[in-house]
């Protein structure tokens, strides 16, 4: 039986990897980013192959614009880093569980959070026919690996090499949108993270005391060019992946980007994360502002309560390869306009400067000038208001009762 595993060349699926070859299985292994070191770990364990993926264009272009485009936050706050990586992993795992002709796929996720489901869910959608094995979810498995010394135990009875850096009291989950750190010490809601937790991004304080100004130009509500300056000479960025990363270079230097929230897991589990998202979060604000040049009062309402809300709550979920996902890339499309918006970067903090398009005319400076008469009289809005207030004049009136009875 073979079974592709997704590798990540730490000690957890290590020894997984370990573990499937001990039940008989062939493994191949599978890697979303290139790391040649974890490579070598993964054939010396006995995979019988291994497969290292480079997944960065699509994950820009068809994760991280799309959530952009939909202004996607969780709760708020949490601008869905680890959630958007998965559906690309995925789909890109099962291509070579195909063409490998495996019947299985294996994952080391654990059994409280979100990524098993993320996977799993995107599994079965991609290959009903596909079978899991979760090891973690397996009580053989997980009593008899109960602790991290148990783990170490057993890696070190297979040969296999353990890095020799102390492991870091927290848990890390990182792709070109953001670090996650969740986990051990983070577990307590009332500890702040230390300092030196950070590894993305500048701290705030010790960040340049210059600002550093960029402009990002939107064509129909898609991030399309970058300029800004390094080294006193200006650049110009157009391709989306090299546009990602030139936004979070700007947004690393400059300490932009910091998270820390108590999150709602899809298991209904609370969970205390911390996120650096630099370019991320730079390039979704830009984008919320750009809406509030050139987007219908009404259509924004809509896109807002249909959209943006359900979009996060389906990638979180890891219910992106689902009907409703789809439904929804449909309706952001409609609502994308082009601008160009100037922005600022400053000290663990992002703002913009100014905005302006040349297409959309939605924006008339004299209409909503207070020193200009413009299309509709002033007095015009007597009656707007009287038409308004009909319904609160009866709550009005009601308070005023029942406060007298
Ligand atoms: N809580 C975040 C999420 O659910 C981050 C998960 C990090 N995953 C990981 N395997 N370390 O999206
Ligand atoms: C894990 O359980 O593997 C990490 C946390 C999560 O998926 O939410």
């Amino acid at each position: 039986d073979k079974v592709c595993l997704a590798y990540s060349g730490g000690l957890d699926t290590s020894c997984i990897l370990a573990y499937l070859i001990e039940q008989g299985y062939e493994v191949i292994a599978w890697m979303g980013n290139d790391f040649e070191a974890a490579k070598q770990k993964a054939l010396k364990i006995g995979a019988s192959k291994c497969y290292v993926e480079d997944l960065r264009q699509q994950f820009v272009e068809l994760m991280c614009f799309p959530a952009i485009q939909a202004n996607a936050i969780y709760e708020n706050v949490y601008l869905l880093g680890t959630s958007l990586a998965r559906p690309i992993l995925a789909k890109s795992m099962m291509q070579t569980a195909q063409k490998e002709g495996c019947q299985y796929v294996s994952h080391g996720c654990t059994g409280k959070g979100n990524d098993q489901v993320r996977f799993e869910l995107a599994f079965y959608a991609l290959q009903p026919s596909i079978q899991v094995i979760a090891p973690w979810r397996d009580p053989v498995f997980y009593k008899r690996f109960a602790g991290r010394n148990d783990l170490l135990d057993y890696a070190a009875s297979k040969g296999i090499p353990v890095t020799s850096t102390k492991s870091k009291p927290w848990s890390m989950d990182e792709n070109l949108a953001h670090c996650s750190y969740e986990a051990g010490i983070l577990e307590d809601p009332d500890t702040t993270p230390p300092e030196d937790m950070w590894k993305l991004t500048v701290d705030p304080m010790k960040a340049p005391d210059t600002p550093e100004d960029f402009t990002l130009f939107f064509k129909a509500g898609l991030p399309v060019k970058l300029v800004y300056s390094e080294k006193g000479s200006q650049k110009t960025v157009e391709d989306p992946l090299e546009l990602f990363l030139a936004a979070n270079a700007i947004a690393r230097r400059n300490g932009v980007g910091r998270i820390d929230i108590v999150e709602n897991r899809f298991i209904g589990l609370k969970s205390r994360g911390c996120y650096e998202t630099p370019g991320l979060s730079c390039l979704r604000s830009a984008h919320i502002d750009l809406e509030g040049l050139v987007l219908d009062r009404e259509v924004r309402a809509l896109r807002d309560q249909l959209v943006t809300f359900n979009y996060a709550k389906i990638l979180y979920n890891g219910l992106y390869f689902s009907p409703e996902r789809e439904y929804l890339e449909d309706c952001i499309v409609a609502s994308q306009k082009s601008v160009n918006v100037r922005c600022r970067c400053y000290k663990g903090s992002f703002t913009v400067l100014g905005r302006s398009s040349e297409t959309e005319k939605l924006y008339d400076a004299s209409e909503s000038s207070m020193d200009e008469i413009g299309d509709f009289a002033p007095s015009d809005t007597t009656g707007f208001i009287s038409v308004q207030a009909i319904r609160l004049k009866k709550y009005g009136k009601k308070m005023e009762e029942m406060g007298q009875s």
